[in-house]
């Protein structure tokens, strides 16, 4: 194995030795290529596929076999970072065997070491861990739970909420999984989870006190002109986009491309 290819106990290693972690998803060759080749230490092949690539409103409409095809692109294109598949909505709902089925085939097809499930789902979890598949949780703001949510918003707010996060961050912890995603839950909390775990935390929308952070490539690059509150854009490649295919439709009218 190339000595530089991240593998789940580096990622766990550095929480104990204080080192931040970076993970940014990606869904095809380039999009993977672009950030495996600025040593991120994760790619995630997030559902937000649905939202960001193929333009859906949430990301409940994401299958199986559309999160297969991305991550099988994304492998191609990444020598380094770590690879995680999103299991999307609905492929780890039923049963436990079925779900366990659905990240059998995403391992054994697409090049994914390791999968993220969103919620407390502990039984679940201990079963992948039993069948030697690396788990990422994911609490807080879960997407797929939009419509039981009421919205895409801040949760762990109330002191219901954030007792009901925390415990279900020990148990995600106790389970087996080897990291954990916060999304969208006050500084504090995460603070708190993240001093308490052995495992790290990686956030988004959670502050600074994660032992890592997550954000969505097309975010991090301005392509879209909206963006959560949380996100900071680098770029405008919205911008730099428009301005050279408008360059390139100038050209050809004129006459001046091709030479
Ligand atoms: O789908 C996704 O991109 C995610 C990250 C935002 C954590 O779940």
């Amino acid at each position: 194995m190339d000595n530089k290819k991240v593998t789940v106990p580096l990622v766990v290693e550095k929480k104990l030795k204080g080192e931040k972690i970076v993970m940014v998803t990606a869904y095809d060759f380039w999009s993977a290529q672009v950030v495996d080749s600025a040593e991120v230490d994760i790619v995630l092949v997030g559902d937000s596929v649905g939202m960001v690539f193929s333009g859906y409103k949430n990301t409940l409409p994401v299958t199986l076999e559309e999160i297969i095809y991305h991550t099988k692109a994304v492998s191609r294109g990444v020598k380094n970072a770590l690879i995680v598949a999103d299991m999307p909505y609905g492929s780890f709902h039923l049963s436990i065997e079925e779900s366990c089925k659905n990240c059998i085939k995403i391992i054994k097809e697409t090049g994914a070491q390791a999968v993220k499930v969103e919620g407390a789902r502990v039984d679940l979890i201990k079963s992948l861990i039993d069948i030697e598949i690396p788990v990422m949780g994911h609490l807080g703001l879960t997407p797929q739970s939009i419509h039981k949510l009421g919205g895409y918003k801040v949760q762990g707010k109330s002191e219901q909420e954030k007792e009901y996060i925390y415990k279900s961050a020990k148990k995600i912890e106790e389970a087996g999984a080897f990291s954990l995603v916060l999304e969208c839950v006050p500084e504090d909390l995460a603070k708190d989870i993240t001093q308490e775990l052995n495992i790290p935390t990686i956030g988004i929308g959670a502050g600074k006190y994660c032992d890592g952070q997550v954000l969505v490539f097309h975010d991090i690059l301005g392509c879209f002109e909206w963006a959560p509150k949380f996100v900071k854009k680098y770029t405008n490649l919205r911008k730099v986009a428009i301005e050279a295919i408008k360059n390139f439709s100038k050209e050809v009218k004129a006459g001046v491309f091709p030479e």
